[in-house]
Formats: structure tokens, sequence, C-alpha cells
């Protein structure tokens, strides 16, 4: 059977972004799992419209073709890695547009963070775990917080972000989360798929 797909999700699309740098960072520390595939899922790349259908695609198929091609790239995915952004204490507008652009594709599927920003995003993280539970989806108890002085030395004054051992054990440790309900998960949609078929 082939390894579960993990999309590491960049959720600021501007042209000067800080997102590449974590964004990067984490799909290289993701990558010493061998149980699981990662890969990286830019927002940027799909240019998706501001959210214009009649409804969530959870109703009604949706008639954009950046949309659809969203979608197919989401239902091929089994877990979602979200490097996050924090705007004016929400995540991204860009990101949320993104989340509402799929609906079937995310349930019963894991989601952890990755956010940066002053106090790691935290703010805009609460609030995308709120949205994850509307989307029937799991989020992770724990997210890496790339926050402070951490985010400032990295952002303004050229340091890396594998020079802070704190946050490479908080990323192992988040993904370790992660990885333990991706395997449930896609377990468990794979018995359904099962089921459905002998019903
Ligand atoms: C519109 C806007 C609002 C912001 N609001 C916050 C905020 O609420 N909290 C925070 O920690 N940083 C905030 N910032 C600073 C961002 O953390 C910083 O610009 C970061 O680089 C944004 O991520 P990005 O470069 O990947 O887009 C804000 C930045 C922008 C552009």
């Amino acid at each position: 059977m082939s390894k579960p797909k993990i999309g590491i999700i960049v959720g600021s699309t501007r042209d000067t972004r800080f997102a590449d740098k974590p964004a990067a960072w984490i799909a290289k520390i993701a990558k010493e799992r061998t149980d699981l595939d990662f890969e990286i899922v830019d927002v940027r790349d799909y240019n998706l419209p501001f959210f214009n259908e009649v409804a969530s695609n959870a109703w009604v198929p949706s008639k954009s073709e950046a949309a659809q091609k969203w979608q197919k790239k989401i239902g091929s995915l089994d877990g979602f890695l979200i490097v996050a952004a924090e705007y004016n204490r929400s995540p991204t507008a860009s990101l949320k547009n993104a989340l509402d652009h799929a609906y079937v594709e995310w349930n019963k599927k894991p989601v952890a963070f990755v956010g940066y920003g002053a106090v790691g995003a935290a703010r805009a993280i609460e609030q995308l775990r709120t949205i994850a539970v509307e989307l029937q989806m799991a989020p992770t108890r724990t997210a890496v917080h790339i926050a402070g002085a951490d985010f400032m030395a990295v952002w303004q004054q050229g340091k890396n972000l594998e020079d802070f051992e704190h946050l490479n054990q908080s990323a192992r440790d988040t993904i370790g989360q992660l990885a333990w309900w991706t395997h449930a998960l896609t377990a468990a949609r794979r018995n359904d798929a099962v089921a459905a078929q002998a019903a």
C-alpha cells in the first residue's frame, strides 16, 4: 500500500512573503519520516479567485476551474501541514479563501500548523483550528510557533530556523502527532470505502 501523502500548504501568497523559509525548513524536517510522503502545495500556484460559487462544494460542484484543480489536489492528500502567517490576529485572507474553496476533500483528514509572527501566529492558528473543525478535520494539539526573538532573528537578522534546536524539536513533535492521526484516519477512510463498496 502506498504511503499516506501530506500536503505542506503555504498560506501566504504575497510576492515578498517570509513563508518560503518556514515552508522549506519544515519540508526538510518532514523528510526524516519514512512512513509518509510530503509535498509543498503553494496556494499561490492555484490562482484561486475570491470565492464566487453559489455554495460550498459540500452542496454544489464548483464552477471555477481553479477551484476544481485545487479540490483535486486537496482530495489527493491524506493530511496537511499548514504554514500560517498571522495578519491582524487572523489567518491570511488567501489561506481562508483556499480553505473555503474545498469541503469534502478536507473531511476526515488531520491538520497541523507551523505559525510565525510576534506570537508564532498563535491567534491565527486558534482560528484555523475552529475552521478545521467545521471542515470535519482533526487538528493536532501541538503546533510549531516561530515567535518573538526567534522570528525576528530569522526575519530580520539573517539567522536560520535550523539554528533553533527547540524549534526543530517542536517540528518533530508536531509532525509526530500529525503522523499518528494521518495513519489512523487514512485507515478509517479506507475501511469506509471498503464498506461502501460492499453495501
Ligand atoms: C496586513 C498584515 C497584518 C499583520 N498582522 C500581524 C499580526 O496580527 N500579528 C503578527 O504577529 N504579525 C503581523 N504581521 C507581520 C507578519 O507577521 C509578517 O509580515 C510576516 O512576514 C507575514 O508573513 P508573510 O511574509 O509570509 O506574508 C502583519 C503583516 C501584515 C502584512
